[in-house]
């Protein structure tokens, strides 16, 4: 589905966090959005999925204003939103936890149980053991899998290397690989610019709550004046 987020102000309290947010994520695309601590990239995703509903401006799906809509009614419309850090149902197991995905699940975009386990076979073994307990890779996977399973038309995924272990991370990359060869719909935050850029087809640097940049993930990538800005040192 396209995602077209227009000039979308938010606040937290008095604080002007979003200044103005303009962006789209087209149909099956892979979309960056980066910047430093503090630029807004949460706060974005928040905006879209009304959690931090925008003051101005709007967000559509495939055209539909969903500006100020309830989240649950976002979430049904197909939008899965994975916040970072640890966040699955601790005092659940795994195979209790995917089950409830799979209720919520919509018909037609929704992965059958034995495509997600394929891609994440780890699950499968750890099905009896509950949520709160697993690694933080684990859950990582357990949050990806519980996405995919609720038929997602759009995933949102914040950050979703932190905390993880270097090879974690490099298993996280081929499901983000995946995920673009499917033609799934994404939209995805880092802090870890180079690690988003190869797994994007465009990129948007967000600064102080505003768009200050967007190309093409590889103009990014190979951008000197970008990756000094995002911190990103000459020989990574
Ligand atoms: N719940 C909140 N209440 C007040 N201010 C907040 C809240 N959450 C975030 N902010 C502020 O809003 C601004 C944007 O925060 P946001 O979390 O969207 O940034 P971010 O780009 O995701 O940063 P990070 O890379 O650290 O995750 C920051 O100045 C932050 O301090
Ligand atoms: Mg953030």
């Amino acid at each position: 589905m396209t995602l077209e987020v227009e000039d979308v102000h938010a606040y937290y309290g008095r604080s002007h966090v979003l200044q103005g947010i303009t962006l789209t994520v087209d149909d099956g695309e892979t979309v960056a959005l980066l910047g430093r601590n503090g630029a807004g990239k949460t706060t974005t995703m928040r905006s879209i999925v009304g959690l931090t509903p925008p003051r101005r401006g709007s967000v559509t799906l495939d055209g539909d204003r969903i500006t100020g809509r309830p989240t649950y009614r976002i979430a049904r419309r197909g939008v899965a939103f994975v916040p970072s850090g640890r966040r699955a149902y601790g005092s659940l197991t795994v195979r209790q936890n995917l089950a409830l995905s799979v209720r919520k699940g919509r018909g037609s975009g929704a992965w059958p149980m034995e495509r997600v386990l394929g891609m994440f076979p780890k699950l499968a073994e750890i099905a009896d053991r509950r949520a709160g307990f697993l690694s933080g890779g684990e859950q990582q996977m357990l949050k990806l899998a519980r996405a995919l399973l609720s038929g997602p038309r759009i995933l949102l995924l914040d950050e979703p290397t932190e905390g993880l272990s270097p090879a974690i991370v490099g298993d996280l990359g081929r499901w983000l690989a995946i995920l673009r060869e499917e033609k799934v719909t994404v939209l995805i935050t880092e802090q870890n610019a180079l690690f988003a850029l190869q797994y994007a087809d465009r990129g948007y640097i967000i600064e102080k709550g505003a768009v200050r940049h967007h190309a093409p993930a590889d103009e990014l990538r190979d951008s000197a004046e970008i990756r000094t800005y995002l911190g990103v040192g000459a020989d990574a």
